[in-house]
């Protein structure tokens, strides 16, 4: 199985750090991407990857991400709430996505592929995230991917804590998912 884990948080100690750095030990054959180490733009809106059904044709560290995790079978998002939203990191690379749809709108992703989406929040209110995960189920399932979000609420930004308490609880969610 093909696995992605993308952390979206520029924590690199940081309650999300923690999550993909504690999935990508459970897997032998994932990779784990920080967004924090990647230079890259936001979509520029050049329609080429629609007009020539290509992959992103942007040359920057993003090039060699964007084709691979379109042929995964597992991808596992973790984001930060920022605002009721999730970080600016995460919104530009998932802007890039747009190249994962062929020109008739239908998706390049694999058959069968799953998307596993993991907010960190410091509000202790799930609710406080239910705009983002509604958001994120229409963009996901209109890439064909099966979703499934899960929100760890009351995260510090000086402690673990709250995320080692729900570290267990999540991965059983993903294996119950996957
Ligand atoms: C710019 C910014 C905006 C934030 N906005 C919210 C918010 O709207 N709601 C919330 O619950 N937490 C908010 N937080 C707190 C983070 O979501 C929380 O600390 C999260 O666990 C940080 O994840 P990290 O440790 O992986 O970086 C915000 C933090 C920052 C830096």
């Amino acid at each position: 199985m093909n696995i992605f884990i993308v952390n979206g948080s520029p924590r690199i100690n940081g309650n999300s750090a923690f999550i993909a750095k504690s999935l990508f030990k459970n897997y032998t054959d994932a990779t784990l991407l920080n967004l924090s180490d990647l230079n890259y733009k936001g979509c520029q809106s050049c329609y080429i990857c629609r007009e020539k059904n290509t992959y992103c044709v942007i040359n920057d560290d993003l090039k060699n991400v964007l084709e691979p995790l379109s042929k995964s079978d597992l991808i596992i998002l973790i984001s930060p709430n920022y605002y009721g939203f999730i970080t600016g990191q995460m919104k530009l690379f998932l802007d890039r996505w747009y190249c994962l749809k062929k020109a008739n709108r239908t998706s390049k992703m694999k058959n069968g592929a799953k998307l596993f989406f993991i907010i960190t929040q410091g509000a202790q209110n799930r609710d406080h995230a239910s705009f983002i995960t509604s958001w994120a189920k229409k963009v996901f399932e209109s890439f064909n991917l099966k979703f499934y979000s899960y929100i760890v609420p009351g995260c510090k930004t000086n402690s673990l804590d709250m995320v080692k308490i729900k570290i267990d609880d999540l991965k059983m969610h993903l294996k119950m998912f996957v």
